[in-house]
């Protein structure tokens, strides 16, 4: 099969296939460099993880694999400051029925360790460090210096991108490729110049419109769970494919198991999933439950990740223990009910078929 250039000659990439990074332990080092062993490129989410932690985990994927892979970051200020005490407040008194149910304090904002994120530059040395072979971004923009000092590292610099004007960002700012995000992707928007809601393009027209605006190649991301998908979006000109929820039922990734339940259960039906920043303060889609309806009407006033994020972690990771789906972040995208477990180098295997398949059936 033809590989695509980026992927071929700089990569090395046998498929045109990207493991999406996914925050939240999803990612392991198991699934990283499965993916990548298997000729596609495998994407460790790092936004949530310390520096030495990132350091720790690229290690670990190196000694399970020689291929190139990927490590990827939340765009935030550095350092992120402290929010206005009404504001953690205000949205402390509306989390405070939903710890209630789990019988559990308040977060202490003011405990000694607390912290709203990790510190995006500390992340950022001990990526450039590491000098994977990709750094992908996404909530925001990396100025053109750091787009040159990770290159002159060796490694290709991606941007996400949910609107022409944010690829043709990352194309001025020194880019290798930008991802397209489409409306359909799982989890959080990576939208940075415009507000969310003007920025939810499917993901037939926004690669479409981002391959004939911008020069460098485009990954294609948002509903894509098969070969067709994969075949589809090469039709409109994308050099590879971004698959997220495809992977998170992958064998190797590491879910909350009510998470991983609810995955599975949508498969084969048609799941409710909808945009939501209940659980973190910035947009992100994910299967409707209990908290997200409640929260609902509340959501354009809540802070702003990572704000949010921090006062409902303890809540998430309380609803998790106790395996109830109810008050736990579902993410996943409009193509969840495609879905497949597999260990992930089946799941390649199958996708490489199946974009085989359909070449020949289209030819
Ligand atoms: C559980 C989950 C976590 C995600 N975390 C990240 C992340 O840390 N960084 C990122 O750039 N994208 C993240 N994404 C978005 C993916 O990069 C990608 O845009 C999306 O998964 C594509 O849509 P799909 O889920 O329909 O395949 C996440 C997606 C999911 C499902």
């Amino acid at each position: 099969m033809p590989a695509t250039p980026l992927w071929s000659r700089q990569l090395g990439l046998t498929h045109p296939i990207v493991q999406a990074p996914m925050a939240g332990g999803a990612t392991t080092p198991e699934l990283v460099s499965a993916v990548s062993a298997s000729g596609a490129l495998g994407t460790l989410a790092a936004a949530l993880l310390g520096p030495s932690a990132i350091a720790r985990q690229i290690a670990d994927i190196r000694t399970r694999t020689d291929r190139p892979f990927g490590v990827n970051l939340f765009v935030l200020p550095s350092p992120f400051p402290d929010p206005e005490p009404a504001v953690v407040e205000q949205a402390l008194s509306w989390l405070a029925p939903h710890y209630a149910t789990f019988g559990l304090p308040l977060p202490d904002v003011h405990a000694p360790g607390w912290r709203w994120c990790e510190d995006f530059q500390a992340q950022l040395e001990a990526v450039a460090e590491a000098a994977p072979a990709c750094v992908s971004f996404t909530f925001g923009i990396v100025d053109r210096a750091t787009v040159a000092r990770l290159q002159a590292r060796g490694s290709l610099v991606l941007g996400t991108a949910t609107t022409v004007a944010e690829a043709q960002a990352w194309e001025a700012a020194g880019a290798d490729a930008v991802t397209a995000q489409g409306s359909e992707a799982g989890a959080h928007r990576g939208t940075f110049l415009q507000p969310a809601e003007r920025s939810l393009i499917g993901t037939l027209p926004l690669v479409r419109a981002c391959v004939q605006a911008v020069s460098i190649p485009v990954i294609a991301a948002g509903g894509i769970m098969d070969g067709a998908g994969i075949a589809a979006v090469q039709a409109l000109g994308a050099q590879a494919a971004q698959m997220g929820t495809a992977f998170l039922v992958c064998d190797e990734a590491r879910i909350p198991e009510p998470h991983r339940l609810a995955l599975l259960a949508a498969r084969g039906g048609t799941a409710a999933t909808r945009i939501t920043r209940a659980f973190s303060g910035r947009e992100a889609r994910g299967i409707v439950n209990t908290y997200m309806q409640a929260m609902q009407p509340l959501e354009a006033r809540l802070p702003p990740y990572p704000i949010l994020n921090a006062l409902t972690g303890p809540l998430r990771k309380a609803a998790a223990e106790a395996g109830d789906a109810q008050y736990l972040s579902l993410w996943a995208g409009q193509g969840v009910p495609l879905a497949r477990p597999l260990p992930a180098a089946q799941l390649i295997e199958r996708l490489v078929a199946e974009l085989q398949q359909t070449r020949e059936r289209l030819a």
